[in-house]
């Protein structure tokens, strides 16, 4: 049986230990986890970012593959660091985390492998970059270079809006040293996909595709998140999962591995479905957060067995049960503002066959679990349709409970899950 630790500490990890155990195929640690993990995982108190500490407990424990949710210490050579030692973990090398830990690296990238996206300048200077805003004429999105816990984006309304992102990402360095650089782009319109795949050099092996939700209020409105739920797969139209392969994902990965940094792990596409077709918001180096979430409880294949298949470079079983999954974030009032931790949670056992309580942002205090983050957890339920999946989820919630709580009521519902325009423009694959 492998031994695998699982890095990381939110829904997205829990998720993982859950499919990990769910195949009952392993021998289960985590670090440094959290009180949902801790069900299922022995729980190490080593930081996610403390690479030699996790190195040193994977050589002790003997284990055979750690996997590690987060970018920070992937972006910090987590996985380098583990093969100097002879430990084997998932995902890529400090070098292909650059893919998501430099947006200018996965601009240029694009640019040179002719991956659709939005048209974009660099800057190292924010009066140049103001004055090609005020040039600009059109809506622009500027973005910080580095890794800004995904808060170093801004979508501006207009050319003042731009311009104090500007000011704010490179003269008051809000994200630190991320804003030295910039990357101002073109704003797309169009409904957003997140296709993750499973990548080991030129070999790329698409999973289903999700769709989260960032804004924090109903109808998409409110300001950004780092997620308040996900559905998947989302009604996409015909083609554009065959086009997204071909056009985004399978060039990039014959980019990296051209490039002599062949990726391995997971690559996550951020996608927007424009009107000439799919483009490329964001490359992520690592699973996505909730999109984990709904994805592998969709996976009808042992996940031990598929990760271990693709660090080697063999082609993964994957299989996929012919159902949907919706995942509503309960979070902590006041988020992504102020909020408060420290508050009981009443009603954790509300799960049942068809829906999962993970654990995103909870500590204990003695024996009781206690809210300890923004988004504390994630309900995440199956059923035969989006539909289905959504009702059992929200089902389950008033079981549960802690002050202030706070959630969205229309994940899977309503606009959440409509249809979207057809966006093959030039010809399907
Ligand atoms: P990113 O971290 O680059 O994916 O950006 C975060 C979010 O900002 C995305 O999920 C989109 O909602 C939005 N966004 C990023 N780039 C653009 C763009 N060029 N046009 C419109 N929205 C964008
Ligand atoms: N769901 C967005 C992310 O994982 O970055």
């Amino acid at each position: 049986m492998p031994k695998i630790l699982v890095v990381g500490s939110g829904g997205r990890e829990h998720a993982l230990a859950w499919q990990l155990a769910r195949d009952g195929g392993a021998q289960l640690y985590a670090a440094p986890g959290n009180p949902g993990i801790a069900s299922l995982a022995r729980c190490l108190p080593i930081e996610a970012t403390a690479i030699s500490a996790l190195a040193s407990a994977a050589e002790q424990l003997h284990i055979d593959l750690t996997v590690v949710g987060p970018e920070a210490p992937l972006a910090a050579g987590l996985v380098d660091a583990f093969a100097a030692c002879g430990l084997l973990a998932f995902g890529p090398t400090q070098r292909g985390s650059q893919l998501e830990a430099s947006k200018v690296f996965a601009k240029n990238l694009m640019r040179r492998a002719r991956i659709p996206t939005a048209p974009f300048a660099v800057f190292e200077d924010p009066a140049d970059a103001a004055a090609f805003v005020r040039r600009l004429r059109r809506p622009a999105v500027v973005k910080a270079d580095g890794l800004a816990a995904g808060k170093g984006v801004v979508v501006a309304r207009d050319t003042t809006e731009a311009v104090s992102a500007i000011d704010a990402l490179m003269a008051r360095r809000v994200h630190g040293d991320a804003g030295a650089r910039i990357v101002i782009e073109e704003k797309l319109d169009g409904e957003e996909v997140s296709v993750l795949a499973f990548v080991h050099g030129a070999h790329v092996w698409p999973l289903l595709p999700a769709r989260d939700f960032k804004r924090a209020a109903d109808g998409d409105t409110g300001p950004n998140t780092g997620g308040m739920g996900a559905v998947a797969p989302p009604p996409l139209p015909g083609g554009v999962m065959d086009q997204i392969t071909a056009q985004i994902l399978e060039p990039a990965a014959a980019a990296m591995a051209a490039d002599g940094c062949p990726f391995i792990g997971v690559l996550y596409a951020g996608i927007m479905l424009t009107p000439t077709g799919p483009q490329v918001l964001e490359f992520n180096c690592r699973f996505g957060d909730p999109e984990t979430q709904v994805i592998l409880p969709l996976l009808d294949a042992p996940l031990a067995d598929v990760l271990l298949d693709v660090v080697h470079g063999r082609e993964p079983e994957l299989r996929w049960a012919n159902q949907s999954a919706v995942c509503v974030v309960l979070a902590s009032g006041g988020y992504p503002g102020q909020f408060r931790t420290g508050l009981p949670i009443s009603g954790l056992d509300a799960g049942s066959e068809d829906v999962v309580v993970f654990h995103a942002g909870t500590g204990l205090r003695g024996a009781d679990v206690v809210t300890a983050g923004g988004r504390v957890l994630n309900i995440v339920a199956r059923g035969a349709s989006i539909p289905q999946a959504s009702d059992r989820a929200y089902t389950a919630i008033p079981g549960i409970q802690f002050d202030a709580m706070q959630y969205r009521r229309d994940i899977g519902r309503s606009a959440a899950v409509a249809p979207v325009a057809p966006a093959i423009a030039g010809g399907g694959i």
